[in-house]
């Protein structure tokens, strides 16, 4: 079984999440909101995936849930080969620490009041590692790897420009040598002209480090840049996963399209960009009767309102490439390359 295999970090198999929500549907039943649906995907250790997607598709929820830091309302979770989904309180207490967050925003996800060497050592505490001088070579380590001076330790976050603080956010990430760590817009706060620094750091500390990234953007050429794997994720759902370079060389999805369509080339400055589709999405606190792309898709069909498009190897493609459309065959990555 996939979840019980050593040489993925983490294996999350039919996640499900539902928020609940004020009130009742017609049928009297608690209102909630479907934010991820029976979602599955597989990261090989030393390696990145990126979930890609418009605002309020689900990819926070997808990873919160796979770090356990939302309740998942189905699925199962393996972090290295153990069932990370299924741990009591205490035992996941004990496991926290083996997934690591880096936040979006560096200003507001470090803690002001401590100095950066001990935003640093706070996740070892927590995990339990009280050898105060292993904490201060580790400490040192870190502060070497991410291209931080000694003497900034005794800084407060304050004294640190925005690219700084995230490099602390890194260090602190890496402290416990986490199983996964989930970059979440980790880029998209910060000026242009960090942005690559950090993306670049990133990439060495995981060559360094042997570290797996669950990475999200809304940027695919963020994505194109950090990821091995790529999901494409609307509404709750993956619409299309592939490798980066299948997927890059034949994106099969209307929406991937649509995407990529959006995205500013070099060649295209002076030429207006097309807008993302048009149309209305989808109410999540609904039951969803179809593709969820239905409403905003120029290729649907009739069959397209009513029937949920499964996830399903595309043909025709270079390599693992996957796509939730009922027109994969006629639209996809065989018809595009
Ligand atoms: N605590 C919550 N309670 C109810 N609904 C929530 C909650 N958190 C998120 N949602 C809803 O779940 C859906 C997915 O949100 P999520 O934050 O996971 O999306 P996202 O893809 O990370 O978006 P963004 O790019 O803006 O960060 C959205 O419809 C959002 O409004
Ligand atoms: S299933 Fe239909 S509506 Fe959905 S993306 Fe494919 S063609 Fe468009
Ligand atoms: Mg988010």
């Amino acid at each position: 079984m996939a979840g019980q295999d050593s040489d993925h970090a983490l294996v999350v198999e039919n996640l499900s999440v539902a928020y609940p929500l004020k009130g009742r549907d017609r049928a009297g039943a608690r209102r909630r909101l479907l934010a991820v649906d029976d979602v599955s995907f597989a990261i090989p250790r030393g390696t990145t995936l990126g979930i890609v997607g418009e605002s309020g598709s689900g990819k926070t929820t997808a990873a919160m849930a796979a770090a356990r830091l939302v309740p998942h309302s189905g699925g199962t979770i393996h972090l290295d080969g153990e069932d990370f989904g299924a741990l009591d309180a205490a035992a996941l207490r004990r496991a926290r620490q083996r997934v690591q967050i880096i936040f979006q925003d560096p200003y507001s996800s470090l803690n002001p009041r401590l100095r950066a060497a001990e935003i640093v050592r706070e996740p070892m505490l927590y995990a339990g590692r009280t050898d105060r001088a292993e904490q201060e070579r580790i400490i040192d380590e870190l502060f070497e790897a991410v291209g931080l001076r000694p003497e900034q330790k005794s800084l407060f976050p304050h004294q640190f420009s925005g690219g700084q603080r995230q490099r602390i956010g890194i260090a602190r990430a890496l402290s416990t040598r986490p199983s996964l760590i989930i970059c979440d817009e980790p880029v998209s706060a910060l000026d242009v002209a960090v942005q690559a620094q950090i993306l670049n750091l990133l990439k060495s500390l995981q060559r360094q480090f042997d570290l797996t990234y669950l990475f999200i953007s809304h940027d695919l050429g963020v994505v194109q840049h950090m990821c091995d794997e790529i999901a494409v994720m609307y509404m709750g759902k993956f619409m299309e996963q592939a490798s980066r370079d299948s997927f890059f060389a034949a994106p099969g999805h209307p929406y991937s399209r649509a995407l990529l369509d959006a995205v500013p080339s070099i060649e295209a400055v002076d030429r207006p960009r097309p807008p993302l589709l048009d149309g209305a999405v989808p109410d999540l606190s609904e039951p969803q009767t179809g593709c969820r792309f239905a409403s905003r898709c120029p290729h649907a069909l009739p069959r397209c309102e009513n029937e949920v498009p499964v996830l399903a190897d595309a043909t025709g493609a270079e390599g693992h490439h996957r796509l939730a459309c009922h027109r994969a065959d006629d639209i996809g990555p065989a018809a595009s390359g």
